[in-house]
């Protein structure tokens, strides 16, 4: 079987790119940049190319539509650029997918839900975004769900948690907090530090990918999170006791989304899917990562 795996050079593209090749699976790689995992055939194209997307679909048996503007922070600053690629670049592998018969398995986010209205959040949560980057996210997801509705596209999407692992993007709050706390500098915390976060491990978020391809559930959005919450001061305080520094509260951050819980039961129930590797050992997996590589 082939997957066509978008965003392969990028933090969680990578991850999917390298299970789907340790599973048995061929990959191709379509991502602007080029994708270094070793074993894929790497394609460097653009999700706003009709053309190269169609062909690339072709290829393949399943679409692991990973690729994005997945930046938080430049789709506050380009919000046009997160409106073409998010959703104009996934509608474009949708109607590849819809032309030629082809599964897709989309990373949406959990971010898609806004201000909870209720806890735990299940996929019947309403879905109201309020930031360009969950807002085009979720127009993403609705295009290619509308295709599996009314165009027969067999496809899924799956609401991401916050991830982590290795390869994470410098910008992430995990890298910031653990490169001041090495330098000795204080780490700052956005607000109280009470938002809670269900992150869900990169190697997690993989394995979901593959389950889902393989599988013919169509037509829904599952939570893919991890059960357990750690909140942002949690994440501070467990990265302050490895690297000693002082912790410090900062203003709160335009765009963070409000502390909530979301219920990974129905990926469970449908996929047999659910998190292994629990926050402690991740983030300690991480960091031993980080210093091996300046040593
Ligand atoms: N990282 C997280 O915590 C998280 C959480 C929930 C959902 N997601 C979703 O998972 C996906 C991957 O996130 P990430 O953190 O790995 O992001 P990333 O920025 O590291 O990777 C995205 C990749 O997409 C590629 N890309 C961007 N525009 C493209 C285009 N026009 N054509 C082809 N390729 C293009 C980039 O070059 C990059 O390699 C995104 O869809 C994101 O919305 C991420």
């Amino acid at each position: 079987m082939r997957a066509l795996v978008t965003g392969a050079a990028g933090f969680l593209g990578r991850h999917v790119a390298r299970k789907f090749l340790e599973e048995g699976w061929e990959v191709i790689a379509f991502d602007t940049r080029e994708s270094d995992v070793e074993g894929v055939q790497s394609i460097q194209g653009d999700l706003l190319d009709v053309e190269a997307v169609d062909a690339a679909v072709a290829s393949v048996d399943v679409v692991a539509h990973v690729a994005a503007i997945g930046d938080v922070y430049l789709a506050a600053e380009k919000p046009e650029l997160a409106a073409a690629v998010n959703v104009v670049g996934t509608t474009n592998i949708a109607n590849a997918a819809v032309a030629h018969g082809k599964r897709v398995v989309y990373a949406s986010t959990w971010e898609v839900y806004g201000e909870p209205e209720y806890e735990p959040i299940d996929e019947e949560h309403p879905c109201r975004p309020d930031h360009p980057y969950n807002i085009t996210k979720l127009g993403g997801e609705m295009m290619l769900l509308s295709a599996c509705e009314l165009r027969g596209l067999s496809g899924v999407a799956l609401r991401l948690g916050t991830a982590y692992g290795s390869g994470l993007r410098p910008n992430s709050v995990f890298r910031i907090f653990i490169d001041r706390a090495k330098r000795g500098e204080p780490i700052t915390v956005a607000g109280d530090g009470s938002q809670g976060r269900q992150f869900t491990h990169a190697s997690d978020i993989a394995r979901a990918f593959v389950l889902a391809a393989e599988s013919d559930v169509s037509g829904i959005a599952l939570n893919t999170v991890a059960p357990e919450t750690t909140t942002i001061r949690e994440l501070a305080e467990r990265v302050a006791a490895r690297y000693p520094t002082e912790v410090t509260f900062g203003p709160k951050r335009p765009g963070d989304v409000p502390p909530s819980t979301v219920s990974p039961k129905k990926i469970e129930e449908v996929l047999g899917w659910r998190a292994e590797v629990s926050f402690e050992a991740g983030l300690n997996e991480l960091m031993d990562e980080l210093e091996a590589q300046e040593s």
